[in-house]
């Protein structure tokens, strides 16, 4: 595939449409070597990313699922269909990783623009990805908050979503885009 090709089939593909097959470290290290070189302003490098597999992609979920809960048990409002969905993704992808964003220890630069550098590392992986015959979906379940504590991030750091990661197992329909043209305004 061509660079035209790679941006327009890449596909947000859902975890039910990946194959519970391994995903060799190789290709998973190729992804984040391209992640690694996203722009970035004041070279700060914001990303960070955890990947899980196996038996800690097991004990993640599981961990998820019982913070998640107690929290409803103790009035929170946690939605358990999309806990119990998230845990079962969780369980049945071969990679999950955290997003997570570090900013620099002194704010140098707006989140907006370390979030922004963040997604471009991501989506560097997510062309990869796609160019690997490998599908991926960013996942950004409402209760992210609540998760955090559980991976012992350090100072600075903030998780931004898990990305799930594997072989192809079903194509996944695009929705398509609106025509560019009605985003543009020529001057
Ligand atoms: C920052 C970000 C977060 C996302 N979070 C979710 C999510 O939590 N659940 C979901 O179904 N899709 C999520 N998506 C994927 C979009 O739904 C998907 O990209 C969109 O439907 C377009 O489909 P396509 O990427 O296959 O063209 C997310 C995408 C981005 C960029």
């Amino acid at each position: 595939m061509n660079l035209n090709e790679i941006i327009r089939n890449r596909r947000a593909t859902p975890p039910k449409f990946l194959a519970k097959k391994e995903v060799d470290k190789e290709l998973i290290l190729n992804l984040l070597e391209n992640a690694n070189w996203a722009p970035t302003h004041k070279n700060t490098e914001p990303w960070r990313f955890i990947v899980f597999q196996g038996e800690s992609k097991q004990k993640l979920a599981q961990s998820i699922f019982a913070l998640l809960e107690e929290k409803h048990t103790q009035g929170e409002e946690v939605n358990m269909q999309k806990a119990i969905r998230f845990r079962d993704n969780l369980i049945h992808v071969p990679v999950a990783m955290a997003i997570v964003l570090q900013r620099d220890a002194a704010e140098r630069i707006p989140e907006w623009e370390e979030i922004a550098a963040v997604s471009m590392a991501v989506q560097n992986m997510w062309l990869s990805a796609t160019d690997s015959g490998l599908g991926a979906f960013w996942a950004t379940p409402p209760f992210l908050p609540h998760i955090q504590p559980l991976l012992n991030l350090k100072p600075g750091q903030k998780l931004l979503g898990f990305f799930f990661v594997g072989h192809v197992a079903m194509d996944y329909p695009s929705p398509g885009r609106g025509p560019v043209f009605e985003k543009i305004q020529w001057k």
